[in-house]
């Protein structure tokens, strides 16, 4: 399965702060956003991923990220012209998917729970399309998803004004790889974007879509708005000053996958001794 990790966007509804930075790139307490959608990638076991940002921010991620190999990974990179939709990620990165499996995540959404990556990933090969659900108490904000008591999916709407239950659906999506020509067959929805819920409304009505409510454990949170993005960052500082674990550590879920070894880690803890975040990821060796 190859991942693709969606990090475009003008960012507005954080405006003026995401005016000059990616709003990906801005700090959700110690560490960029992009980290925690990253490691999460990385413990649900996906090796390889594209990274898609606007024209602009294109050589900031690249020099925060390079090509992944510190990590054990492959980055690669590739642009989204405009805001044109999450679907549009599935056209973009057609040729790096090359007719496998995809996991595409949303670069702002943020993904907590103990052994979170082994609980969500499918167990065996996708067939069709894999979604998650979560109750809110603003679904109007977000893809909102109905379920009957068997868990068979019975809608899926974007933003509805009359949400239909209080699951909304997070940025994470499981798909075969149908859903290249799925996207391909799309028209832009009324606020000119190829809708990721247009995608999942179509494995729906092939009868191929399964939603899965998030564990009772795990914890989902967006940062669209300044104050989403400081609950997240006080999430991160509370639970990590309170556990001494780090959320998003990206050196830590590779060397917890056995992508990179002791003596890589020690390497990597040492240009980020000055912040702190060195000493940790050295004290995961004691
Ligand atoms: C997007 C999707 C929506 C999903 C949400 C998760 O919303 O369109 O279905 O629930 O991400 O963060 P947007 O970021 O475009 O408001």
């Amino acid at each position: 399965m190859r991942g693709i990790l969606l990090a475009g966007g003008t960012g507005s509804r954080l405006w003026p702060v995401t005016k000059a930075i990616s709003k990906q790139l801005v700090p959700v307490f110690d560490k960029p956003m992009i980290f925690y959608p990253l490691s999460t990638l990385i413990s649900i076991g996906v090796r390889e991923i594209l990274i898609i940002t606007t024209p602009e921010d294109r050589e900031a991620f690249r020099r925060l990220l390079g090509d992944g190999t510190q990590w054990g990974l492959r980055l690669e990179y590739a642009v989204q012209l405009r805001p044109e939709g999450i679907a549009q990620a599935f056209l973009i990165g057609e040729e790096f998917l090359d007719g496998r499996n995809s996991a595409l995540i949303l670069g702002d959404n943020l993904f907590h729970g103990t052994d979170f990556g082994r609980w969500s990933r499918p167990g065996t090969e996708v067939v069709g399309g894999h979604i998650f659900a979560w109750p809110v108490p603003n679904p109007s904000a977000y893809g909102v998803v109905e379920f009957d008591a068997t868990g068979r999916v019975l809608s899926i709407e974007e933003k509805p004004a009359q949400p239909r239950s209080r699951y909304a659906v997070p940025g994470l999506y499981f798909y075969d790889a149908e859903v290249v020509k799925i996207a391909r067959g799309l028209q832009p929805s009324a606020r000119g974007e190829l809708e990721i819920t247009a995608v999942n409304a179509h494995y729906l009505r092939e009868r191929m879509l399964r939603a899965t409510v998030l564990d009772r454990g795990s914890v989902w949170l967006d940062t669209g708005t300044v104050a989403d993005m400081a609950r997240a960052g006080e999430y991160v500082r509370v639970v990590e000053e309170r556990q001494g674990c780090k959320i998003g550590c990206v050196e830590e879920a590779a060397w917890r996958a056995g992508l990179i070894g002791d003596a890589q880690l020690r390497e990597l803890a040492r240009p980020l001794l000055n912040s702190g975040y060195g000493e940790y990821l050295l004290r995961l060796l004691d």
